[in-house]
């Protein structure tokens, strides 16, 4: 396996696979890797000659005061699951050669990324789309997997890739989760034991959802309420709850087969996201 920390080098080694007809799958990660980004590594193995995973906690998409310093990384364990994965490359840059110092140029979605997480952390997909618009330029991929946990994140690079006319085709993988339903993340590390028990109340809320519509329930208003109550019984503030349209992210007034309801809410100090289609 190799590994790239300069972009340029990556470009090229890129560049020359594909004037050999190589196709590439991308798998763009901030690393600390856990089951669901393994999951996105086999995904691209099977659309793909050869998989590059990209390490990056990129600090454009990060907040003021979000966890950019403290998210958590272990390069030496994502190499060895990446190697274990069968990756032909990993590509560890740093901010300093992934951002000239004076770099001027944003990528940003006006629509979908205008809402939901959007609103709460702004700027946050401007820096998602801006960094994975140049991972898209160094790695050359003709597919990139991005996980459904980041139902929103995947919408939005979708649209980019549509609207900029990128030649890479956009796959998203099903979220993976615990024994006990909630869904894998790098965050989950930031939580307590009783928080831990307490984030079981999303997915908990989710399989509401999908129980109520089971029954014949279409009431956005009524299982949103629900999936709210079931949120707070477990501890959790709720931040969003929303049923939406899966491509256009538009509220629905009436949930119909294959709406998303999707989730954000605070456990103590971690904000947690969590979806499944209807
Ligand atoms: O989903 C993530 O881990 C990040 O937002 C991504 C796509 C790697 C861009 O930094």
């Amino acid at each position: 396996m190799l590994t790239f920390n300069s972009p340029e080098k990556l470009q090229k080694w890129a560049l020359a696979r594909r004037a050999e007809g190589k196709r590439i799958g991308l798998v763009p990660t901030m690393g600390y890797l856990h089951e669901g980004h393994l999951s996105l590594i086999r995904k691209a193995r099977k659309h793909a000659d050869l998989v590059v995973v990209s390490v990056f906690v990129n600090p454009i998409q990060f907040g003021p005061n979000e966890d950019y310093a403290k998210y958590p990384r272990d390069e030496k364990a994502d190499l060895a699951k990446c190697e274990a994965e069968g990756a032909a490359a990993v590509f560890l840059p740093t901010p300093a050669t992934m951002y000239a110092s004076d770099a001027s140029t944003r990528i940003r979605e006006t629509v979908l990324a205008d809402r939901l997480c959007g609103l709460r952390r702004p700027g946050h997909f401007e820096g998602v789309c801006t960094v994975v618009a140049k991972l898209f330029n160094l790695a050359q991929p003709t597919v990139a997997v991005f996980g459904q946990k980041d139902f929103q994140q995947a919408a939005v690079i979708k649209r980019m890739v549509r609207d900029l006319n990128f030649p890479v085709k956009i796959l998203v993988a099903p979220i993976v989760r615990e024994k006990d339903g909630l869904a894998k993340s790098s965050r989950n590390t930031y939580l307590s034991t009783e928080e831990r028990r307490n984030a079981l109340g999303l997915s908990r809320a989710l399989a509401l959802a999908k129980q109520l519509v089971a029954k014949g329930e279409t009431s956005a208003k009524r299982i949103g309420a629900k999936m709210r109550s079931e949120l707070e019984r477990n501890g959790l503030v709720v931040d969003y709850v929303e049923l939406l349209d899966a491509a256009t992210l538009d509220p629905v007034a009436k949930v119909v087969k294959g709406n998303v309801a999707l989730i954000a809410a605070f456990d103590g100090k971690t904000r947690l996201i969590d979806n499944t289609l209807l």
